[in-house]
């Protein structure tokens, strides 16, 4: 093939008078890693061409012959059968050179009044919107296996109970159920944050062209509705150069990853044996090339470890954004491998800890004796003279004497208690094992009564969020 032959592969050969150099396209393809835009943007074409149907610029028969070829090339995608050409730029070109081969002259017709640049950013808002709702459900199947351990953990009274932290130090104890389901909590708001940035991304660029529109009839509103879109655009520049919903996409991924890394890091020191407050699945778990003995929570530290590689992406993108001019920039083109790689490393994360904490088994006796630490009622000897109508400042600072005797002495913060004239038989009563988790009675609290309260509140904050998710899927 001559330099002038090959360049007719190229949609755009018609103003020049040589084919692309080996390095221009080298660097300049996306088809590698937009390959997995096929269906989106057959989607796209399909509502495309109906548009121009119904503007009469194709006649039915055309449009037909048009549809049949795009059906043609999605059962060729979906066989694995489609054949790439070399001057298959991304996957926009491949899909239109091969429409033009299997119809003729009505698929040369197929970009009227359309751009590659409209095209990409329909495939990509119908690919994100998917691929998020996707990532959402994951999303809610963790936090429905965080709140099955949860209930098997308990919520009431007699449930079990571990040691709170603050600064990683023994603070008060608190309810497994309870800490379980502060994670589920933070996912509930990650999925939250996931629908409204579909509903927001939510909108057709399919008719804004290559900045400006067209001369020609179509009706962009009507191509929004056919692809379930919530309105086509208002704004043709805004429409082809908004990649916020990519941000966003990568923002909603980046801060779910963190919640996902802090929850792995709790899952890899409670499966030392320094806390023995867990044991992993043999399924879920890894083991060393070299130590025999080793079990490693391999899943947990990689979900902590791809948090950052989510918080890289989203970064990348922002910055490749922040200086472009309106309005579409080949720029724009780095929006996709963030945004793929974020989404599939992120499914694969939810997926591998539901599966790692749904195996799991908690070692109650551990957690509890960890809880059980005197020290640790050290709160509820304050708050018990509190109750006797002492200041809380002067109630610290007795407790906090009574601490650090007990520190130096050997003494069991129990028996010292006792032995008080400040404190007593009824105040010692409070150190005893299992005690101090219940006298958390407070709304929102870590003890069994607000517990059965939360309980009650998580599953309509699930429901809520199931049902959204719903309505996503049947879009
Ligand atoms: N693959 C490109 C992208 O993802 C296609 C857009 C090219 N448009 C253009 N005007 N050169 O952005």
């Amino acid at each position: 093939m001559t330099e002038q032959e090959s360049s007719r592969g190229q949609l755009w050969h018609g103003r020049f008078s040589s084919g692309p150099a080996e390095e221009l396209m080298a660097f300049t393809v996306s088809l590698p890693f937009d390959k997995v835009l096929w269906h989106d943007d057959i989607t796209g074409s399909r509502a495309h061409v109906n548009g121009l149907e119904r503007a009469k610029l194709l006649s039915s028969e055309e449009a037909e012959s048009v549809r049949v070829a795009l059906s043609q090339v999605h059962d060729e995608f979906s066989s694995g059968q489609f054949n790439f050409a070399p001057s298959d730029e991304d996957i926009h070109t491949a899909i239109e050179r091969r429409v033009t081969e299997l119809a003729g002259n009505a698929g040369a017709k197929l970009h009227t009044a359309r751009s590659r640049n409209d095209q990409v950013a329909t495939a990509l808002r119908l690919w994100t919107r998917r691929e998020l709702t996707l990532v959402a459900g994951r999303v809610l199947d963790l936090v429905d296996v965080l709140v099955a351990s949860a209930d098997a953990a308990g919520w009431g009274k007699g449930s079990v109970y571990m040691p709170g932290y603050t600064h990683l130090q023994r603070a008060q104890p608190v309810q497994l159920s309870h800490h379980l389901a502060a994670h589920a909590w933070s996912l509930l708001r990650d999925a939250d944050r996931i629908f409204s940035a579909i509903d927001r991304g939510n909108i057709s660029p399919l008719g804004a062209g290559a900045l400006a529109g067209s001369s020609l009839p179509i009706d962009p509103s009507l191509t929004a509705k056919e692809m379930g879109f919530r309105s086509a655009f208002a704004n043709s520049l805004d429409a082809v150069s908004d990649r916020d919903f990519v941000a966003e996409a990568l923002f909603n991924i980046a801060l779910l990853g963190v919640h996902l890394s802090r929850l792995g890091e709790e899952w890899v020191l409670w499966t030392t044996e320094e806390f023995g407050f867990a044991k992993l699945d043999d399924t879920y778990s890894t083991g060393s090339s070299m130590l025999p003995q080793k079990k490693n929570a391999d899943i947990a530290e990689l979900a902590r470890g791809k948090s950052g590689r989510f918080i890289g992406n989203l970064t990348g993108l922002l910055t490749t954004l922040k200086g472009l001019p309106l309005a579409y920039n080949r720029d724009l083109q780095e929006d996709k491998e963030p945004l793929f790689d974020s989404v599939n490393q992120v499914k694969l994360a939810l997926s591998a800890l539901s599966g790692m904490i749904s195996t799991a088994t908690f070692n109650k006796e551990r957690m509890q004796l960890a809880a059980d630490d005197q020290l640790m009622a050290a709160t509820d000897l304050a708050e018990w003279m509190v109750r006797k109508g002492i200041p809380f400042r002067q109630a610290h600072a007795h407790v906090g004497e009574l601490v650090q005797k007990s520190i130096q002495s050997g003494t069991s913060l129990h028996d010292l208690a006792l032995a008080s004239d400040l404190f007593g038989k009824f105040a010692a009563e409070l150190i005893a094992p299992g005690v101090g988790v219940s006298m958390r009675t407070s709304p929102g609290g870590a003890g069994p009564v607000p517990g059965e309260m939360q309980r009650q509140q998580l599953e309509l904050a699930i429901e809520v969020a199931r049902g959204e998710w719903e309505d996503l899927l049947a879009i």
